[in-house]
């Protein structure tokens, strides 16, 4: 890689460009996906606000009527990915998969209008957004909790973390057609979910497509469902991020239902702290049992919560007692964790959207030193082994896909913040 690295990850978004919106990188994930073009509608944020723009407006051309922004958008055919639009059965204008992603959709509007997007661009996309966070409350949460729930792990973004494995080894693995995989033709397969992963997987998209996608069947009929603090931090975050831009362009009853949606949220979040684990857990919905497998969910509700003193400097101290002894941080599952695999998708590898949400939550509760230490130390990595999907922490060894969109994003997010 040349040494301008900043040129080199504006490449990588160049070269994953189809045509107003970015592939996470070619062949392995050849459409867009919902939370990968939220970072990196923030990554162009910091040299072409047109194109971040347009970046969200491809992704809302897939909303559904009832609000929800899929995870994955199909733009265009591609045989070198499954599951395709065949297996996902959905009845949406444009193409798209049936469940959604982690909605960090508001936050990139919030910083697409502070860097001088014109209003008239930023208005739809902040529709689009509150349309999207009512779907959150009403299909995810619709017990009124604040803690909104997965109903697919890949709604996590954090596809095969240990913190499903219980849940999920409760779904069975049949499958209506054949599960037939293309990711480990393009990566090592020790790098991915396993096939009986897979295979659950699917098993969840048939049981949903068998309910036409109608949000109340679905949650009625889902044998996973998740009360997730990852999924909650970022709804959390985008909805402040939301309340921020409806006061700028004087929507006063937007900001109304924004400071009712966040104020629900941050009081569920606050009610999953542990002491005892010095972290936020999940919670198993169906089992009705907190998770307590170690993973880096745990502390993102730093990312929306201004925290107690207290509550920030156990947090604070366990994050630092995962980091001993890495080259990169941060892990995604604890090395000590008998689940952790250090090339193993996320199952412990570094992913650097996670460090930009981790950090943005350090800098937010006083901890500058720590923030800035995550952003280094997986920028270095990124320097040496290039803007590839993910870190092994321990040797900083690049893994996944390369050419990686959101990595590439996030560098560029790190650069403007030390410009
Ligand atoms: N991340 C999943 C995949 O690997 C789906 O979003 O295909």
């Amino acid at each position: 890689m040349t040494t301008d690295y900043i040129a080199a990850a504006k490449a990588v978004l160049a070269r994953n460009d189809r045509g107003g919106y970015t592939l996470p990188t070619d062949r392995l994930y050849p459409f867009q996906w919902n939370w990968d073009s939220a970072f990196v509608a923030m990554g162009f944020a910091t040299y072409d606000v047109d194109r971040g723009c347009r970046e969200l407006e491809r992704l809302a051309e897939g909303q559904w009527p009832d609000g929800m922004i899929p995870h994955i958008v199909f733009h265009q055919p591609s045989d070198s990915y499954y599951p395709g639009p065949e297996v996902w059965r959905t009845h949406n204008a444009v193409a798209t998969s049936g469940i959604t992603q982690p909605p960090v959709f508001g936050m990139a509007v919030r910083v697409l209008h502070e860097r001088g997007a014109p209003h008239a661009r930023i208005r739809p996309l902040f529709e689009a957004a509150l349309r999207w966070h009512r779907w959150w409350y009403s299909a995810r949460d619709p017990e009124g909790t604040g803690l909104v729930a997965l109903l697919h792990p890949w709604e996590s973004g954090s596809d095969n973390s240990p913190a499903w494995d219980e849940a999920l080894s409760r779904v069975p693995t049949t499958t209506r057609e054949p599960v037939r995989r293309k990711d480990t033709g393009h990566v090592d397969p020790s790098m991915r979910p396993r096939d009986e992963d897979y295979q659950r997987f699917i098993h969840l998209v048939d049981t949903y497509a068998d309910c036409d996608w109608e949000p109340a069947r679905q949650w009625a009929a889902a044998p996973f469902r998740m009360g997730c603090v990852q999924t909650t931090a970022i709804l959390l975050k985008a909805g402040e991020d939301l309340l921020t831009v409806a006061e700028a362009l004087a929507l006063p009853e937007a900001a109304e239902e924004l400071r009712a949606m966040t104020a629900r949220s941050r009081a569920a979040l606050l009610s999953r702290w542990s002491p005892g684990h010095r972290r936020f857990l999940i919670r198993d919905l169906i089992a009705e049992a907190d998770v307590i497998t170690p993973t880096q969910a745990g502390f993102l509700p730093l990312l929306a919560l201004d925290l107690p003193a207290d509550i920030r400097d156990a947090a604070v101290a366990e994050m630092r007692r995962w980091m001993q002894g890495l080259r990169v941080a941060f892990p995604t599952t604890p090395a000590d964790c008998p689940a952790y695999e250090p090339r193993r998708y996320w199952r412990g590898p570094v992913w650097p959207v996670i460090d930009w949400l981790l950090a943005a939550g350090l800098d937010r509760n006083g901890v500058p030193e720590l923030a800035d230490a995550l952003r280094s130390s997986v920028s270095r990595a990124m320097e040496t082994a290039g803007f590839v999907e993910y870190f092994h922490p321990g040797t900083g060894e690049g893994l996944g896909g390369q050419g990686f969109s959101w990595s590439a994003a996030a560098y560029l997010h790190f650069r403007s913040l030390s410009a």
